[in-house]
């Protein structure tokens, strides 16, 4: 969750450090430091809160040299306090660290009987103690980096720099994810390739249990058993121009706007002429079942889309939350594929779900928006859904992108399962294209839902509802709502609504229905006058037929423009979208950077 940055470079590093950084924030914000070797002399510094914080104490304290590392920190073990602040030093060794090390009490116990005093509660430290330690019994460096390697057990990627050593960098990777990128005499550690976008473009990824000694000359890479190993390098696009704001006061309001376009382009990429261009190995013949895994949004956009491989497909379908999966130890078939959803492609929970399917399922299959991430690379097929860089913590387009790629393998998984016809297909694929054109019209709502959304801003507890497949999107739009806007928030399948959550309804409640008219209309609005019946303040998000029909009586009204009955869930992801990001804005909060979160979650 952490971000980890090193730079052996040809100037001074502590300003390419801080814009490293500042690309990093998205796996976390409680905390940011650096530190250099300047004349062979390690210092540091370190702040509280948004990296900000650490530009200006660089300020009043500059610190020169070439070579530094920094860190960018989602807490886990200690509060967010400048002692428990990366980088940690100890004696000549410094050391970022983004994982968690699982055995670090006994490290602790075992440094402490040997002298060894901590500043901090962080279970980094102890890896700064261990390698000073292996120094001080007379190892170099690198020796004594490996040596500490050997001992630690749980999920790290490390970047160590050496007072005394102005060119010499240990990175180390195991269960995290890191990136080393090649310069002309610079060398660079990066946790993901974006960090290191403007840096270099040539990136090799260090494999599991890989650590690397660095000098500005190149990258020795040993693996797990300390064997030399050559990992190759590849040249990375990133197109710049998607980590920048671009006008709009946030990221999440701009990668709201940027729906219809990315999704477009998802839609470009996998169809022509009314015809699938799914890659080769996506083939649904002989596939009894197909078991969904993944977290928090990207959860409720399989949640979505078993309704979409049970209805198009015939094809029964499971999903789970990454974090029960492999603890639930559930039955799989040589005959089901595993299908893994994540933006980052880092998700902890996620990867380790992947490993424990993988030798069970036929296919390990993910969809992902980072293409070079961990679960794109450790899967037989992965589909990347296109939406470009994803900056806001709150995910937006990788919500809907999603939704669009398994939309079109339920399609793909209906033809090759018999159910569907060539022709019907092509119907489906034209609806999917009226999609773009659908949500910039949802996106004309906005002015209308920020003045709801003021409303929504005074309340302490709102409710989100939905039947059939708008029941994961009200899961959704009350997750958006909740960890940008810090209001308790909740979904529910309105059906069961009676069985309990109804109790929590009186006039200070608002109550969002999500519901276009369909089949399920009259049931969803059944449910809705129950909330009304007991002084529920509704705000019924429906096309104009549904809203002439039940609008009557409600708090609130949202007409949407009428969508093909099975796409409702991504074009009504919008407002949910929107409602979320306009709440907060009316609150204050911080919309990309909400409190407690990360973008990237590679702890467990
Ligand atoms: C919520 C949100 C998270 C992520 C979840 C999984 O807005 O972004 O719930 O969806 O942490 O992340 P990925 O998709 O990167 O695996």
């Amino acid at each position: 969750m952490c971000g980890i940055v090193g730079i052996l470079g040809k100037h001074q590093v502590a300003p390419l450090l801080v814009e490293a950084l500042k690309r990093l924030e998205y796996r976390g914000y409680d905390s940011a430091g650096i530190a250099t070797v300047q004349n062979g002399r390690l210092d540091r510094r370190r702040a509280v809160g948004k990296l900000a914080n650490l530009s200006d104490l660089l300020v009043h304290e500059p610190l020169p040299g070439r070579s530094g590392i920094g860190h960018t920190r989602w807490a886990t073990h200690g509060a967010a306090t400048v002692m428990n602040a990366h980088p940690h030093r100890s004696g000549p060794v410094a050391v970022v660290h983004n994982g968690i090390i699982e055995n670090f009490r006994d490290l602790r116990e075992e440094l402490v009987a040997a002298g060894y005093a901590f500043e901090s509660e962080t279970d980094t430290e102890t890896v700064a103690l261990l390698v000073r330690m292996f120094m001080d019994q007379g190892k170099p460096p690198a020796e004594a980096a490996r040596a500490a390697l050997h001992r630690l057990r749980g999920a790290f990627a490390l970047c160590f720099l050496f007072d005394g050593e102005d060119d010499l960098m240990i990175a180390a990777r195991k269960g995290s994810p890191l990136a080393i990128g090649h310069g002309e005499g610079e060398m660079f550690v990066g946790s993901d390739a974006i960090a290191l976008a403007p840096l270099t473009d040539r990136i090799t990824y260090l494999e599991e249990g890989d650590w690397a000694v660095i000098t500005r000359k190149g990258a020795e890479i040993f693996d797990a058993s300390d064997r030399r190993a050559n990992r190759a390098m590849t040249r990375i696009q990133i197109d710049a121009a998607r980590i920048e704001k671009a006008g709009y006061k946030h990221f999440m309001a701009k990668e709201i706007a940027e729906q219809p376009v990315v999704l477009a382009d998802a839609l470009k990429h996998y169809s022509r002429d009314g015809a699938l261009t799914l890659p080769e190995g996506v083939d649904f013949t002989g596939v009894d079942r197909v078991t969904m895994v993944a977290c928090g949004t990207a959860n409720y956009a399989c949640q979505v889309a078993k309704y979409w491989f049970e209805q198009i497909a015939g094809l029964p379908c499971d999903v789970d939350i990454a974090s029960e999966f492999r603890y639930r130890e559930p039955p799989l078939s040589d005959r089901s594929w595993a299908v893994f959803v994540s933006q980052s492609g880092e998700t902890a929970d996620t990867l380790a779900a992947l490993r424990y399917a993988r030798d069970k399922v036929a296919r390990i299959v993910s969809v992902v928006n980072v293409t070079t991430s961990s679960i794109a690379r450790e899967s037989d097929v992965s589909l990347p859904i296109l939406a470009g860089v994803e900056v806001g913590v709150a995910s937006t387009k990788a919500f809907t992108c999603q939704l669009s790629v398994l939309m079109l393998l339920a399609i793909k998984a209906g033809l090759d399962r018999g159910r569907l016809t060539e022709e019907d297909a092509k119907a489906h694929l034209a609806d999917l294209a009226l999609l773009p054109g659908l949500m910039n019209h949802a996106l004309g709502l906005a002015a209308e839902i920020s003045g709801i959304a003021e409303k929504l801003a005074e309340a302490q507890d709102i409710l989100f509802l939905g039947r059939g497949a708008m029941f994961p999107l009200a899961l959704e739009g009350a997750l958006k709502l909740k960890e940008i806007s810090y209001i308790h928030a909740e979904g529910y399948a309105s059906g069961e609504l009676k069985h309990g959550p109804i109790a929590l309804i009186d006039n200070r409640v608002p109550v969002i229905v999500l519901a276009p008219h369909d089949a399920l209309f009259e049931k969803t609005v059944s449910n809705m006058q129950e909330v009304m019946a007991r002084n529920g303040q509704v705000l019924l998000i429906s096309d104009g037929e549904g809203i002439r029909v039940a609008g009557h009586g409600c708090w609130k009204t949202l007409a949407m423009p009428d969508v093909p009955d099975r796409l409702a869930p991504i074009l009504y992801a919008i407002p949910a979208q929107l409602l979320a990001y306009h709440t907060a804005i009316a609150k204050g909060t911080d919309v990309d950077q909400p409190r407690n979160l990360a973008k990237s979650v590679t702890v467990e």
